[in-house]
This record gives C-alpha cells, sequence and structure tokens, in this order.
C-alpha cells in the first residue's frame, strides 16, 4: 500500500470502482477490445515492450499472452499497483517475460535505444510536463521504434464548458490535459514522424453507457456491497459528470501513434 507522504491517487476502493466497470485489471476505459482498437494494422511480436503507467497489470499479461510480445516492463508510480501487477503476471506464468517496475514521476530509469516498443494507456494525462515525456519516450526506442498510446486530451476552450468543470473538480484527480493539437505538436517536436491521432470521442459517447448501466439498478446494489454506498454514489455522480463532459467536446480520449526515426547512414 502506498504511505501517507505519498498519498495514492488509485487506492483499492477506487480500483474496485474502475474494474466494476471497464473489467479485471482495467483501470481505464474500453478493456481489450480498446487495446485492439489502438494496435488494430501493427504487431508487436516479439517486440521489448515498455507500458509506461502500467496500472493492474491486465495489459502487460493481454500484450504478451495475445500480441505475441517477446517482453514487458511496466511502470508505474503506485507501489501498491506494481505489487498486484506482478501477482498477476506471476498468475499468468509469464513472470519470465513481464516484470514490473516502480518509478518516480520524471525521466525513465531506462537506457538509451533499449526498446522496440514504448506503450501507454491512459496515464500521460497526470503528468504535467508532456514534451518531456515524449522525448523520453523517444530516447529509449531503438531506430524505427513505435510509440503507441493512449491518452485522455482536451477540447478547445469553447468546450470547457460548466458541466465540464463541473466534472474535473468534481473528480479531483491531478488531471493535466492537452489538447489534440498540441500533443500532435508535442509528439512531432520530441522528434517523432509519422504521427498521428484518433479522437475517441465520439466512440466513448457510446461506452459511457454502458459505465452509466454498470452504476444503476441490481449492478448498483451490487457495487454498494463492494465500495460501500457513499463510494458507489461518488461513482455514480462521476460519470454522471463525465458524460456531460464528453458530450460538450471536452474529454476526448484519443490514440496516437509516432516512430522513431531510422538512423541514417
Ligand atoms: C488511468 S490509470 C491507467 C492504468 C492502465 N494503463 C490501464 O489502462 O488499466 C493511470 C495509471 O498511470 C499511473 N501514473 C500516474 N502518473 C504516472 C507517471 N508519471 N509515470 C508512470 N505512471 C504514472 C497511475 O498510477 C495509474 O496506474
Amino acid at each position: 500500500m502506498s504511505t501517507p507522504e505519498t498519498a495514492s491517487q488509485y487506492t483499492d476502493q477506487f480500483n474496485t470502482a474502475l474494474q466494476w466497470m471497464w473489467g479485471d485489471g482495467y483501470l481505464a476505459p474500453g478493456g481489450p477490445e480498446e487495446i485492439a482498437e489502438m494496435l488494430k494494422g501493427l504487431s508487436i511480436k516479439g517486440a521489448d515492450v515498455v507500458d509506461i503507467g502500467c496500472g493492474l497489470g491486465a495489459i502487460a499479461v493481454l500484450l504478451t499472452e495475445q500480441y505475441e510480445a517477446g517482453s514487458v516492463i511496466g511502470i508505474d508510480v503506485e507501489a501498491h499497483l506494481i505489487e498486484q501487477s506482478t501477482a498477476r503476471a506471476v498468475a499468468a506464468g509469464l513472470d519470465d517475460r513481464i516484470r514490473f517496475q516502480l518509478v518516480e514521476p520524471g525521466p525513465l530509469p531506462l537506457e538509451n535505444d533499449s526498446l522496440d516498443v514504448v506503450f501507454s494507456k491512459d496515464a500521460i494525462v497526470h503528468m504535467p510536463d508532456k514534451v518531456a515525456f515524449y522525448r523520453e519516450a523517444l530516447r529509449v526506442l531503438r531506430p524505427g521504434g513505435l510509440m503507441v498510446g493512449s491518452d485522455w486530451l482536451r477540447g478547445d476552450e469553447t468546450t470547457l464548458t460548466a458541466n465540464a468543470q463541473n466534472w474535473l473538480d468534481f473528480v479531483h484527480l491531478d488531471f493535466k490535459m492537452m489538447n489534440l493539437e498540441d500533443t500532435h505538436a508535442s509528439i512531432s517536436s520530441a522528434g517523432f514522424k509519422d504521427v498521428s491521432l484518433r479522437d475517441r470521442n465520439s466512440w466513448y459517447q457510446q461506452e459511457i453507457q454502458k459505465e452509466i448501466g454498470a452504476l444503476e439498478g441490481e449492478n448498483l446494489t451490487k457495487l454498494k456491497s463492494l465500495i460501500g454506498e457513499k463510494g458507489a454514489a461518488y461513482r455514480q455522480e462521476s460519470s454522471r459528470l463525465k458524460k456531460c463532459a464528453i458530450d460538450d467536446g471536452f474529454l476526448r480520449p484519443t490514440h496516437f501513434l509516432g516512430f522513431k526515426p531510422e538512423v541514417e547512414i
């Protein structure tokens, strides 16, 4: 568990609620189907991968089992998530190919040119300096390497409606959201080529209905038995406000791709 000095954002109770909506081991929307969308048309077979902000480790296991990554290093800033991820890899019998490492926010404790793929799902939103992160991602990739990720981006100022602000105020996670244009520019300026972004706002407009369904009627009663009345009520209100932020075009989950240039001879 996290210590009082490093207050956990992803507490066990919070994670129970997130998995209730998004599936065992997933702390962000979409589950394995959304990973399939992120990796559509790409192969990571045999690749050495880092999963940045690995959460509970389910994605590292999926990348290894289903997408045949050669090795995965999952990194995260919360010690209890690293412990749970490690247990998950051991239970899957994959601890010879997957390892998890606790890191401090900031520069990645990884060698230059040491990996084929930098993967990240909905974790960069927590990082204040996105450009520094993309530079680090480029540094650790081998020439020709792939960065593939998803992040919670935002719309322009007109989309920061009262609804969207209510959602941001309510969730009080340390979200530091960037828009799509600035994200494209940041990834490109870090040195990636063939950069592309795919806005998932309209997908999430549909998906949020499932999330809200998981928080109603009998489902809500079951969730209450897991995390208590107050926790379940918080979750319901958070998803209701988030739906407004999505519908107003503020919350824009977005997939992105970029490649490290090959070395010129
Ligand atoms: C929304 S969760 C997503 C977890 C996982 N990728 C998934 O999709 O289930 C965001 C994760 O990023 C981690 N995180 C936050 N800041 C980070 C940082 N600077 N470096 C690495 N991980 C970070 C959090 O602890 C959390 O596990």
